[in-house]
């Protein structure tokens, strides 16, 4: 297993020789990608649907999973190559019928991107009683993904996770991931599903070694999307992101959705980075080590890339969802 030094080690730019104003589509520039199948979580809003348009003109097929698959098709109807199909990361029933469609089509992912995810919700509780956020973000994800993990390429399929500079806000809190004794707290929820799908990807780039499979986890930048759709403008103000008048703070260093796609497209299909399987990557290059609290500079916490939370996430979605990554194969 590689260790928590190693896998600091291995957290500076590399560089990319792309910058943080550069859009998907300019990531994708010159790249053939005729014939690929790219899987996209999310891939009909925000940033997610950026990098379904960035991968669509590159001329890859994207599949898209839709919690709302009539807006899915409305949102991509301009774009060729787009597949939607039904799938709600808050239903593990809808994710396993998606697995065993895509499963019985034999359909061969290349890329896999989880793009889905809710933020700063009201408390709410799915399934066998999870927090919303921890279970659309991270478990949903890792049914899904690892569901289909026997659909990826051995010769390179790569998996890239939409982490946070949220994941800021908290490690996976053992002993109450559900805040079953303690308060809810909305942005400590979503920083926890943030830091478990960093360490999803990370725990998949070890076990993904030996199979050929490669993984990554982003933050994509501040951007304005629906994603803030739980957030009032009162809300806003009070967090600084937007003044008085409803204008965007500068401060936050916004990116336009095109841009806020593009690092996770970036680890999606950079040759440079093919070394550097597992690394959190942000600005379309690996990110350093955060050792402050600066959520606007970001960087990586410890927490969201450490070996011993990544392995025990692992097992305890396992036992969670019943869903064993690579079951056929080991
Ligand atoms: N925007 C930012 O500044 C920012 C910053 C850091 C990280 N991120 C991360 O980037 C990712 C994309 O965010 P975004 O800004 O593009 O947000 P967005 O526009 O709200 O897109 C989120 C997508 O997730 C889907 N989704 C939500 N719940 C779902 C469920 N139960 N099952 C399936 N799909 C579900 C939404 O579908 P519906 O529309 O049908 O609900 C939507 O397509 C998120 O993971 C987020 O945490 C964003």
């Amino acid at each position: 297993m590689t260790t928590l030094e190693q896998r600091l080690d291995r957290q500076h730019p590399i560089p990319s020789g792309f910058t943080r104003e550069n859009q998907a589509a300019e990531i994708l520039a010159g790249m053939d990608l005729k014939g690929k199948q790219v899987l996209i979580t999310g891939g009909y809003s925000g940033i997610g649907y950026e990098m379904s348009r960035a991968f669509s003109s590159a001329g890859a097929n994207v599949i898209i999973p839709a919690r709302r698959p009539s807006l899915a098709v409305q949102n991509t109807k301009d774009l060729p190559g787009i597949r939607i199909v039904p799938g709600d990361l808050a239903d593990l029933r809808t994710v396993l019928t998606l697995v065993e469609k895509l499963s019985a089509e034999r359909t061969v992912l290349d890329i896999v991107i989880g793009s889905a995810g809710i933020m700063a919700a009201p408390e709410s509780r799915i399934g066998d009683g999870w927090e919303s956020h921890f279970a659309i973000n991270h478990l949903g994800h890792f049914a899904l993904i690892g569901g289909l993990t026997s659909l990826l390429n051995e010769s390179g399929s790569r998996v890239v996770m939409l982490s946070s500079a949220g994941h800021f806000a908290s490690g996976i809190r053992w002993p109450d991931i559900h805040f079953t004794t303690e308060p809810y707290d909305p942005w400590l929820a979503y920083g926890q599903s943030k830091t478990a799908n960093a360490l999803f990807a990370a725990e998949l780039a070890e076990r993904g070694k030996d199979k050929g499979v490669l993984a990554y986890s982003v933050h994509p930048g501040n951007i304005m999307t629906p994603l803030q759709r739980h957030l009032s403008i009162e809300d806003q103000i009070a967090l600084g992101w937007v003044n008085q008048d409803g204008a965007p703070n500068p401060a936050l260093q916004l990116k336009t959705p095109a841009q806020g796609a593009a690092t996770a497209v970036w680890a999606a299909t950079s040759e440079r980075l093919a070394d550097f399987s597992g690394v959190y990557a942000q600005d379309n290059d690996v990110a350093r080590l955060s050792t402050d609290d600066n959520m606007v500079i970001g960087g990586v916490k410890s927490w969201a890339i450490d070996p011993e939370d990544s392995a025990r996430l692992w097992d305890y979605s396992v036992d969670i969802t019943g869903v064993r990554p690579w079951s056929e194969i080991n």
